[in-house]
């Protein structure tokens, strides 16, 4: 069948899966216990960088028994391997008052860190009471300024993964597992 014609079925399109969806539910309950503990009872500010935080977001507050409030911020960050430090670009900010509040930053995966930086050093000058990140994955080898999240879902080998609100071409953030695309799908022309 000619490429273009072709539907993608998302989970078909998977070469192998890195963290399955037993895994991902496990391991947020787990988180879930770790930032309510952290936290002792006090209100947080959640704060997601959507897209890509959308699903894990929606999942770990559920599991957060805090008050809390949810914002979002928009970013979109430049893939292009020619530009590897070129900051990340804010679509759309955070509306919520974060002066003096616990902040608790939300992101898909931590790579490069460029993106997370970016964030942090926003919401620090909006003068919050403190800022603590927390990603679902961690790249570790990939990265290119010095920053660490304060939770951890899983660390992963430097491999380009989708699902679980990890996207390719805005493609695959409904899977419920993480995994890689085969590798005849990484590139196909007509969603260039
Ligand atoms: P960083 O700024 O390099 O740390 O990259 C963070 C952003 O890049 C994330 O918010 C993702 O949107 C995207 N990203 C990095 N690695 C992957 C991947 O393996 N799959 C899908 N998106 C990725
Ligand atoms: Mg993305």
């Amino acid at each position: 069948m000619p490429t273009e014609d072709r539907t993608p079925a998302p989970l078909e399109d998977l070469d192998k899966i890195i963290v399955d969806e037993a895994a991902i539910q496990k391991r947020l309950r787990e988180l879930g216990a770790e930032i309510t503990t952290a936290y002792e009872g006090r209100e947080i500010a959640v704060i997601g960088i959507i897209n890509g935080a959308i699903i894990f977001v929606a999942d770990l507050i559920r599991l957060i028994n805090l008050p809390l409030q949810l914002d979002c911020i928009r970013v979109s960050s430049y893939r292009d391997e020619t530009f590897p430090a070129q900051a990340p670009e804010i679509i759309d900010s955070i509306r919520l008052d974060l002066n003096g509040v616990n902040v608790l930053l939300i992101d898909d995966i931590l790579d490069t860190g460029n993106t997370l930086a970016r964030v942090s050093e926003i919401i620090k000058s909006m003068g919050p009471a403190s800022l603590k990140t927390c990603v679902l994955l961690d790249k570790h080898t990939k990265r290119s300024v010095d920053f660490e999240a304060d939770f951890v879902g899983f660390k992963i080998p430097d491999e380009f993964v989708v699902g679980y609100g990890l996207d390719f071409a805005e493609r695959y953030r409904q899977l419920p597992c993480i995994g890689v695309l085969k590798p005849e799908l990484q590139n196909p022309p007509q969603w260039a």
